[in-house]
């Protein structure tokens, strides 16, 4: 494709080397005509360093992924600018070279563990994702107000609020209090976190409401439920592993299904946390990648802050774990000590879902399955690759972790699990190849 065949709209996506911002980036650039800029500062690429987290596939500079898709596509509407978004003097200079049409903000750091490892990353993580997002909505409002900010936030902002229903929109509440009634008018549903990474996607859940109102811009927050999944269309095929996106499967920065298929194909147990009852939202990265191009066209009114439920399930982890179980008949569960404070929600909780969306509720139960099976082939693929040691839990919620306690409390933990999987490792007869053959 040659600049003229471009069409006028341009995306930036910011966090373009991650897991969701990569795999956004390769869809918008194959599926559209768009100009589409990646921009990432490659600090995850440091963070996966200093705790030792591996990739299934490790993944080349931003400037070879491009030109393997280029390759591949035959196309040229993919580009990459390293920036950091703490630099806020840099981003004005790049809003305004591009003057986007939709900025897409994934460029957090991701992981509750990571914030939860010690005071540092604590600061870390609100540092970066508070002020690099507080920059964007700044440099929107000071360079073009009509860019229209897609921001990631979390379904896990809702973690310790036990309510029976999600709805988008603020709401009026009421409640006693030594037995007078008294309300609350439109408020959005309190969100309580149980980790740092959590509080500052309330944070940013907040501030996006607020830069919305006091300059009229057109936000939306996607209250993200965990993803899972490998691949998209894009690169799911042998011929196009060189487009892999981020795929981590350590304790630290994965997600929970896909730390789960990574233990299966290599015949190690599916370790629950607690007594697995708790409850997680779920989506894949196919349908999520899709929901987020559809919200580049949602009407949107300049001041209001629209937010979207990215969900497509609502599982909990025993169950997720035992779906995956299924497959192999060799496969074990076990129940390891829950490092996180994960409160048992009493209430079912049903989720409103935004019309751009809900069709794809259907057949739900059919796709969780196909997309497992999918994932099972393509890290099946890649096993051998695999680092067993990085997959044990290492950061507990309930500890104070100095920078030198940490390892002590940590190999006390992973000792004991250890010895643990070990003896259930004996028990258990590894045939992978009667996985593939059951696919
Ligand atoms: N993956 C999930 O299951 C999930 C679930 C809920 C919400 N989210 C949200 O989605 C977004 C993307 O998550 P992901 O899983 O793709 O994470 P990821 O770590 O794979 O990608 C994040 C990218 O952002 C970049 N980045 C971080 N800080 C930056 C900065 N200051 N300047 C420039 N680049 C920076 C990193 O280098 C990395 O490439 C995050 O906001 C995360 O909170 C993800």
């Amino acid at each position: 494709m040659t600049r003229k065949n471009l069409s006028n709209k341009t995306v930036m996506i910011l966090g373009g080397d991650g897991y969701l911002g990569w795999s956004l980036g390769l869809a918008f650039a194959n599926r559209t005509n768009n100009k589409v800029i990646l921009v990432d500062n490659l600090i995850k690429r440091n963070w996966e360093k200093e705790v030792n987290a591996k990739l299934l596939i490790p993944i080349k500079k931003p400037a070879k992924r491009i030109a393997a898709y280029n390759g591949i596509y035959n196309k040229n509407n993919l580009f990459f600018e390293k920036l950091d978004l703490l630099n806020k003097k840099e981003l004005d200079k790049i809003v305004k070279k591009y003057n986007p049409t939709v900025i897409i903000n994934a460029a957090q750091q991701p992981s509750a563990p990571f914030s939860m490892m010690n005071a540092k990353n604590a600061s870390v993580t609100f540092l970066n994702n508070i002020v690099g997002h507080l920059n964007v909505l700044w440099s929107i409002a000071e360079n073009n107000k009509n860019i229209r900010y897609i921001k990631l936030g979390s379904a896990g902002c809702y973690m310790d609020t036990d309510t029976n229903f999600l709805p988008l929109e603020k709401k009026d509440f009421s409640f006693n209090h030594n037995g007078k009634k008294f309300k609350l008018l439109k408020s959005f549903i309190p969100m309580q976190a149980t980790d740092f990474y959590h509080q500052s996607k309330i944070s940013d859940f907040l501030i996006d409401d607020l830069c919305a109102k006091l300059w009229k811009l057109k936000v939306i927050t996607v209250q993200q439920a965990t993803i899972f999944g490998a691949t998209i269309e894009e690169n799911h095929s042998v011929e196009n592993e060189t487009l892999s996106a981020r795929f981590n499967y350590d304790a630290v920065f994965s997600t929970v299904i896909n730390r789960f298929v990574c233990q299966l194909v290599i015949g190690h147990p599916l370790t629950v946390y607690g007594d697995g009852k708790q409850k997680t939202g779920l989506i894949s990265l196919s349908d999520s990648v899709e929901n987020i191009m559809k919200l580049t066209k949602v009407k949107l009114t300049p001041g209001e802050h629209t937010v979207v439920h990215n969900y497509t399930h609502r599982y909990s982890i025993e169950e997720i774990a035992k779906m995956i179980a299924k497959v192999d008949p060799n496969a074990n569960i076990n129940y390891i000590k829950n490092p996180r404070k994960e409160p048992e929600g009493r209430l079912n909780r049903q989720v409103e879902l935004h019309d751009s969306i809900i069709n794809q509720q259907e057949n739900k139960k059919a796709k969780v399955e196909t997309e497992i099976a999918k994932m099972i082939e393509f890290t099946g693929r890649h096993k051998d690759n695999i680092d067993q040691s990085i997959i044990m839990p290492k950061v507990l919620w309930d500890k104070i972790n100095s920078e030198k306690k940490e390892s002590i409390w940590n190999l006390k933990y992973i000792t004991k699990t250890t010895q643990i999987l070990n003896e259930s490792m004996k028990s258990m007869k590894i045939r992978y190849s009667s996985i593939m053959n059951s696919l």
